[in-house]
């Protein structure tokens, strides 16, 4: 399979009390996260497969799983983020099938998912391109994909708004991450169309809003 250049970043997964932060803080997104499921349940028939790529947490699968009543599976590199996924899940009472795997390596036969959702994840990933057409192989015909990510021009006061009610330390912390990590690894509209282009899916549509973008991919 065809690759662009890989990311210079070494984009490990996050494993230990890095993950156990991470799930603390955005257990506060339960609302958006909430709202999301909410849409793609809307597109779903009964017993459609839902794959979540890079769920971190697992918050947006135990909202998919509890609202679609469908199958759905979860796929992270991340061991630390695999077990409290699954945790969540337990707490939760669904059932939601976290496994651990590479995104660029999916471990799933071809044509398995009606749709595909990946949050939050998409600039970590080193292989973009062989994740695009991983997501296009495992996808059914007429499936669909959504990639929801950081925009690399984000309104930076919009960020502070978003984070404003975290309190100072950890707002501080989310700021700088979001200035010396994040925004490097963020895509533009023309550099994520680029990509789509590139891949299998060959086209796509792009919703920008003030922080980032949604983007939706047809098979
Ligand atoms: C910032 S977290 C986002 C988690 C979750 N999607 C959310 O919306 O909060 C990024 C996630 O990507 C995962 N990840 C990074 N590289 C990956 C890869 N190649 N394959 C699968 N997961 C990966 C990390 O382990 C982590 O769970």
């Amino acid at each position: 399979m065809t690759d662009a250049p890989a990311k210079p970043h070494k984009g490990r997964g996050m494993e230990g009390f890095v993950a156990t932060w991470y799930a603390r803080q955005t257990a506060h997104d339960r609302e958006e996260v909430q709202q999301t499921a909410r849409r793609i349940a809307d597109l779903l028939n009964p017993g459609s497969r839902v794959l979540e790529i890079a769920p971190g947490p697992g918050y947006l699968a135990i909202e998919l799983a509890k609202l679609a009543g469908g199958r759905v599976t979860g796929l992270d590199i991340s061991r630390t983020f695999v077990q409290i996924a699954a945790e969540n899940a337990r707490r939760a009472g669904v059932d939601v099938d976290f496994e651990h795997g590479d995104a660029a390596d999916l471990p799933f036969p071809d044509g398995q998912f009606d749709f595909i959702v990946c949050r939050a994840a998409f600039k970590n990933f080193t292989r973009p391109l062989v994740t695009l057409n991983e997501m296009h192989r495992v996808l059914k015909d007429n499936g669909t994909a959504l990639v929801i990510d950081l925009r690399k021009d984000y309104s930076p006061r919009a960020v502070s708004d978003y984070f404003k009610n975290r309190g100072f330390f950890t707002a501080a912390i989310i700021k700088l991450t979001f200035r010396t990590m994040l925004k490097s690894r963020a895509y533009s509209k023309e550099s994520m169309m680029g990509l789509v282009a590139q891949s299998q899916f060959g086209q796509g549509e792009i919703r920008l809003d003030p922080i980032g973008f949604e983007l939706w991919l047809r098979k």
